[in-house]
């Protein structure tokens, strides 16, 4: 029986899993812990499954000085310093695969939305705005046999481009085209990365102002790959038609955050692994990697060493 520590109440199947048999402690507020809170939480752990929004870093594993393994329920890892956990020897695990589909599918249903307007046609509704049918009111661009532009054919990516294909669309991967030219080409540009020193505002002022003004971004990856305030300015001025984002910079996004009132913008709460179906498995695959490094077996999905 180890000391196992949750950073937020997963009510998943797994998890029953994990608390017959390990000891665990659970940081049951709704929001994630501070730095400190976090640190004094971990203080004991031997086990730490943590998400998304909690900074694991060099500090919070210093203060965890049993600490023997980390599961982040999710496949990115941006927000684990993965350099010090290896100089510990501290496995960490992550989440690949199983929220693939349910990625793919919310980029694609944000793809719509953004092409076809439907945030502001349905507000519209509401406000009764909707008088008679308009032959030129509430129009968005064709999907049908675009051009969609995907940075980062990787899993997600490539399960994006096979949607694509299903509507025609030419597709554009950012592996085998120039970004660029990516950009200036696409209708659609759409962002499957992981948020690196190198992808930190790759999509800038500069890069935004390549697309066309007839073109939407669509952002499912990490907030911080764009730049908001380029994008807010983009939006404004019309240098792009839309976009989409799944993922911003903060999470959440304060209310007067200025990027909020750009035009012909969607902004969703970080939903895209978020099914029943696919939270029920990566919890599964999370507790399955941290049970292997407790017991000094590889992880099933090792994001280091
Ligand atoms: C991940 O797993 O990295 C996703 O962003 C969560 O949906």
């Amino acid at each position: 029986m180890a000391r196992v520590v949750l950073t937020r109440t997963l009510p998943f199947e797994a998890v029953d899993r994990l608390r017959a048999q390990h000891d665990v402690t659970v940081w049951e507020a709704a929001v994630p812990p501070s730095p400190e809170e976090l640190r004094d939480l971990a203080k004991d752990a031997e086990g730490l499954l943590c998400l998304l929004t909690d900074r694991i870093d060099a500090n919070t594993m210093e203060a965890a000085p049993h600490l023997r393994a980390i599961s982040n329920l999710a496949v990115g890892t941006d927000n684990v310093d993965l350099e010090a956990a290896t100089a510990r020897g501290i496995p960490v695990g992550s989440t690949p695969d199983v929220l693939t589909d349910a990625t793919a599918d919310l980029a694609f249903a944000l793809l719509l939305a953004s092409a076809r307007r439907l945030p502001q046609a349905a507000a519209a509704v509401r406000q009764g705005e909707w008088v008679t049918w308009e032959p030129a009111r509430w129009l968005g661009q064709e999907v049908t046999g675009a051009t969609l532009g995907i940075v980062g054919p990787g899993r997600i990516g490539q399960a994006v481009a096979r949607r694509a294909q299903g509507f025609g669309m030419t597709v554009l991967d950012s592996k085998s085209t120039p970004l660029d030219e990516l950009l200036e080409r696409a209708d659609f540009v759409s962002l499957h990365i992981p948020l690196t020193d190198d992808t930190r505002h790759l999509i800038d002022a500069r890069a935004l102002a390549r697309m066309k003004p007839t073109a939407h971004l669509v952002n499912t990856a990490r907030g911080p790959i764009v730049d908001h305030q380029a994008l807010a300015q983009a939006l404004h001025e019309g240098t792009i038609a839309g976009a989409a984002l799944d993922v911003t910079d903060p999470e959440p996004l304060p209310p007067d955050d200025p990027l909020l009132d750009a035009p012909n913008l969607i902004v969703l709460p970080h939903v895209a692994s978020g099914t029943h179906r696919t939270r029920e498995r990566m919890a599964q695959m999370a507790v399955d990697n941290l049970e292997a490094g407790l017991d000094g077996r590889p992880m099933p999905h090792q994001a280091n060493g």
